[in-house]
Parts: structure tokens; sequence; C-alpha cells
């Protein structure tokens, strides 16, 4: 595993010291990236180690450890998903991330944050969570006996409550939106000694994440797709991913060739970067009364917007959104053709590439990545009554 040289900021370049635990910015409170040297592993013969290393019994996405920091996992298997090839669409492959510890992609990012907070001795952590990364924290917490205090809104999949409850984890639902959970960690953490793992309010979330596009690079024999669609809330996945590709071509491990366009998805119901991307902005503005079934993209207002936008323009992708019953009916579609039952946020995205198709922005030859980011399983009860389904009495 290397050193971390520094972290940067996002916005404006500023370098910090990755000795101690950092959160943003201290200078315009913008997300911090880890930067490393990279040079020593450059070329072919660097990248067979990641093989050697998965031989070696690191398994999963710590597979990629050569450029994750230097530190002991707390690991429950995370990574490596599976990546399908959709039955129907000979170019189309779906990266099945339900099959992480917890159900979801957010595993990634909580299997490094919670390393990264061990390594730096923390001892409490708090999260405003939408509710899969409640669930996955308070497993790696328990995982390595730490404290977490979650605050989710009170309407979240009820796996998600349940989850976090038998991890152990202090948990107060919310009547209120995600934002609402952040404004009350962050009026307490200082009183209470907590340490804040929101959304890119520190740097290692995003270096879990951006397994998902060395994993999708590598699966794909080191070449990229056309496009990656994938279901958009705080955009943690959309930025790791990016850095990732950047990354790769630092290290020269991707075939040369364009990066993939980058499709956001959204629910029609809480859509701020979809309509800030087709309005010219550079940062979103605050989704009011934000609904929809695919809970894990009701984030009114994303911290990271501003890099988000910046990618996708710089992709040449899009974000768009769709209503809810579009995105149950792929939902369906997927589960009774593809034998998948995806969660609502991952139909978001076959959703929108059925959408891409039919306009012909995309074509039967474009190599696509569908992100599929949790297990539908953990969405039963949101499933059952938007599909109008009770146990017969
Ligand atoms: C299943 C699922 N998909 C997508 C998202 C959005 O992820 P991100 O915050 O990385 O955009 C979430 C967030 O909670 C989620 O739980
Ligand atoms: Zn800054």
């Amino acid at each position: 595993m290397p050193k971390i040289s520094y972290l940067e900021c996002s916005r404006c370049q500023s370098h910090l010291s990755a000795e101690k635990a950092q959160t943003v910015c201290p200078q315009c409170a913008g997300a911090l990236y880890v930067r490393y040297d990279l040079s020593p592993l450059h070329g072919a013969t660097a990248r067979e180690t990641i093989t050697q290393e998965a031989e070696k019994g690191w398994s999963g996405m710590w597979r990629y450890r050569s450029v994750l920091p230097e530190a002991a996992p707390v690991t429950l298997g995370e990574g490596w998903t599976p990546m399908l090839r959709s039955r129907r669409y000979a170019n189309a492959y779906l990266k099945e991330e339900g099959a992480n510890p917890t159900g979801s992609f957010k595993a990634r990012g909580l299997a490094m944050c919670v390393t990264m907070a061990r390594h730096y001795g923390l001892k409490k952590l708090a999260i405003p969570s939408a509710g899969n990364a409640a669930g996955a924290l308070a497993a790696y917490a328990a995982s390595a006996r730490m404290e977490v205090n979650i605050f989710m809104p009170k309407d979240v999949p009820f796996a998600n409550y349940v989850e976090a409850r038998m991890y152990g984890a202090k948990v107060t639902l919310v009547d209120g939106l995600i934002s609402d959970c952040g404004r009350i960690v962050a009026e307490r953490k200082e009183r209470e000694g907590w340490f804040d793992v929101s959304t890119l309010k520190e740097p290692f979330r995003i270096e879990g994440k951006k397994t998902m596009g060395y994993e999708l690079v590598e699966q794909l024999g080191w070449e990229y797709p056309d496009a990656v669609f994938y279901p958009t809330g705080g955009g943690v996945g959309l930025i790791g991913m990016w850095k990732a590709f950047a990354e790769l071509e630092e290290l020269g491990w991707v075939k040369p060739g364009k990066r993939p366009k980058m499709i956001a998805v959204q629910s029609a119901g809480c859509a701020p970067v979809a309509k800030a991307f087709e309005e010219g902005e550079k940062v979103s503005q605050m989704w009011a009364n934000a609904a929809t079934i695919a809970s894990g993209l009701r984030v009114p207002k994303p911290y990271g917007d501003y890099i988000m936008l910046e990618i996708l323009r710089e992709s040449g992708g899009l974000a768009l959104a769709f209503p809810d019953e579009e995105i149950l009916s792929s939902l369906k579609d997927w589960a009774e053709n593809e034998g998948v039952l995806l969660s609502p946020e991952g139909a978001a995205s076959t959703a929108a590439y059925d959408h891409l198709q039919r306009i012909g922005y995309l074509k039967p030859e474009d190599r696509v990545v569908l992100f599929n980011t949790g297990a539908g399983l953990k969405y039963t009860d949101v499933i059952a009554e938007a599909a109008g389904l009770a146990r017969p009495s």
C-alpha cells in the first residue's frame, strides 16, 4: 500500500497533511482528495501485482490495496462484485453492487472510512444517512468495536433501521430528510465528541468507492466502456470512479481510449443535479419536497454538486431524472426478464439506459455499465407497497 503524499482540496487545490484525521478544506470547506506518489506503480508489470495480491488473500476491493492508503483493513469482504452481462442487450453489463456486505455499494466507502478512523484512533463516529450508508457504517463500526451514531429519515426502508439496530448502533429516526439529519450531526458533533463521516466531509469514502472504477475497467479487460450509468444521490461513487480513471491513466493501467460518458440518474421526485445540469449551472439548488421510492436518491442538495457537474460535463455525459412509475416498471422488467431484483436506485439506471437507447443517444453496440447500487431485497417493504403486494391473509 502506498503512503499518502497529501490531501488536496477539490475546490481551491490547497494541500493538507494526512498525518491526522481531516474533515474538509479549512480554507473553503471543499471535499478532500487523497493523493499518492503513483510513479513506482507505473506500467503493466506493476498492474499484475493486483492478481498476485488477490491470490495472497487480499480479496474483494483490497486487491487494489497498492492504490489505497496504508492501514490495516476493517473488512467484511466488500468489492469485486459480479459484472453481469444482460441477457437481452449484448453490450450492457450490470455491476451488481447488491452482492456487497450489507447489500449495497456503501460497503466500499465505509470499509475504507472505518479502516482509516481506526488508524487515526477515532472512537465515536456519526453519520446522517438516506439508509444504506447507515447500515454499512454500523456493520464496519461493530467489526472495529467503535461507537456509531446514526441519524436517518423515519421512513427509510425498514431493513436499514433493523440492520443498524442489530449492529448495535445508536439510531435516531428523524422527521425529515438527510439534509435535516446532517444539520443535527453538525450541531451536536463537537459537544458529543463525534467524528462526522457524512458524504464528502472526510476523504476516505471516496477512496473506497473509487475501487468501483478500477474494478469495472479491470473486469472489461482494462478497457473503458462507452458509458457508465450511476444512480446519483450524494455522488461519491461518481466522484470516486472519475478519480479512479485519472489514476488509471497516470498509472498506464488502462488501454488508451476515451473515458466513458458518465450518466447521472436521479428520480423526478428529487433531481437537483439533473436540473442544474440541464440549466447549465455549476451548483445545484435545494430541491423542495423531495420524495421518491429510490430512498438513496433523496438528497435535496448534495455537498459535492460542483464536482459532479464538472465531471458530467467533462465526460460528455448527462444527468437525467425519471418518475417513480418508470423506475418501478424497469425494476419489474429486470426481475422478470433478467432474474435480478434491482434496488429502486439501480432501476433508475436501467430506466435511463432504455430511454437513451429509445431516443438514439446510445446505439446497441455501445458498451455500457449499469450500476445496481443495492440489493432489491433491502427494499421489500417499499417495493411491495409500490407494487400493491400484501401477504395473503
Ligand atoms: C442503493 C443506493 N444507490 C445510490 C445511492 C446514492 O449514492 P451516492 O451518494 O454515492 O450518489 C444511495 C445512497 O444512499 C443508495 O443507498
Ligand atoms: Zn479549499
